[in-house]
């Protein structure tokens, strides 16, 4: 095993009763890494990482952690990481700091008070260590999870949907956490179904529906390998049909007054759009360019809209 793979997950099929929640997974998380997970709801997300983390046993494959076989050496395994379920089954009758002492001593990590007042500074959380997990926010919650993750000071941070539920501005606060965690050197691998938190924080993402990894790479070489489409909008009134023959154009709709062209090479079609329009004496505005995201790269991949089924 590289010193650097430090999450070599092997061929792991996970079934829940008839059920199977996974289908031959591979794949392999290197040290320093923030991974993704993109996914659908019941992708087997979460159940990959619980396959990861000890938690549920596959019916087939193996997974190691840092070199330890989950299965035949769990504690070993588990000690390298630090956890963040998506239900976080907080003990609700502890207080903030007491859940944090608990947990670090779960992995045989003893915290000092001096601690888990630093650990929970850091999140925000001070002024509240004194109270029940069950009265904080949601998003307080939130961050007593994420503090509770890292509480046994792990190498690996294991993340499942670590920003579901939270608003614009909280999900933004937890990005930067999620970048600092990393920054310390820390591995993580996160899930979500949301496009743009695995465009904005991972360097590789698996792409899984279906119990099945369809694809696995960064976000740009996924967008690159697929040669999808750049969409350019622009209000102007011009026949379709010679938008359509302008060059690198694979397609063409009217939106109401906007135009929708599809091509492969945005800035030589948007030359010979506005060529056209000057020609035909047309004025054109509101030019804007989408290049292919994620979402289309899910499309392509499974023939769904990842938006319209998380
Ligand atoms: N404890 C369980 N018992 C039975 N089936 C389960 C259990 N947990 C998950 N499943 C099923 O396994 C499949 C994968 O579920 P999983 O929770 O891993 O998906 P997910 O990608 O994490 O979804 P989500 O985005 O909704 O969290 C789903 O079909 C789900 O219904
Ligand atoms: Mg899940």
């Amino acid at each position: 095993m590289s010193q650097d793979l430090v999450i070599d997950i092997k061929n792991v099929t996970a079934a829940y009763g008839t059920l199977t929640a996974l289908n031959g997974v591979s794949l392999s998380v290197q040290k320093g890494e923030i991974f993704g997970l993109l996914g659908p709801n019941g992708a087997g997300k979460s159940t990959l990482l619980a396959c990861v983390e000890g938690l549920h046993t596959p019916s087939q494959g193996e997974v190691q952690v840092c070199g330890n076989n989950v299965q035949s050496d769990p504690m070993a395994a588990k000690k390298r990481l630090g956890i963040q379920l998506q239900r976080t089954a907080l003990l609700d009758d502890l207080t903030v700091a007491e859940l944090v002492e608990v947990y670090a001593a779960l992995y045989e990590v003893f915290l000092t008070k001096a601690q888990i007042d630093d650990l929970l500074k850091r999140f925000d959380l001070l002024e509240k260590r004194n109270t029940l997990a069950r009265r904080l926010s949601g998003g307080q919650q939130q961050r007593l999870s994420l503090a509770v993750a890292i509480a046994n000071d792990p190498e690996i941070v294991l993340l499942d949907e670590p920003t579901s539920a939270l608003d614009p501005h909280a999900r933004r606060a937890v990005w930067n956490e999620i970048r600092t965690l990393h920054d310390e050197g820390r591995t993580i691998v996160l899930t979500t179904h949301a496009m743009e938190e695995a465009e904005a924080l991972c360097g590789r993402i698996a792409i899984i529906d279906g119990g099945e990894i369809v694809a696995c790479d960064t976000p740009n070489a996924l967008i690159a390998s697929l040669n999808l489409n750049a969409t350019l909008k622009a209000t102007v009134e011009l026949p379709l049909e010679q938008v359509y023959d302008l060059p690198h154009v694979n397609g063409a709709r009217y939106s109401g007054q906007h135009l929708e062209v599809e091509t492969s090479k945005p800035e030589e079609t948007l030359s010979a759009l506005q060529a056209l329009a000057a020609k035909s004496g047309r004025s054109i505005r509101d030019v804007m360019l989408r290049q292919p995201n994620l979402e289309d790269v899910f499309l392509k991949l499974t023939g769904r809209q990842l938006s319209e089924i998380g």
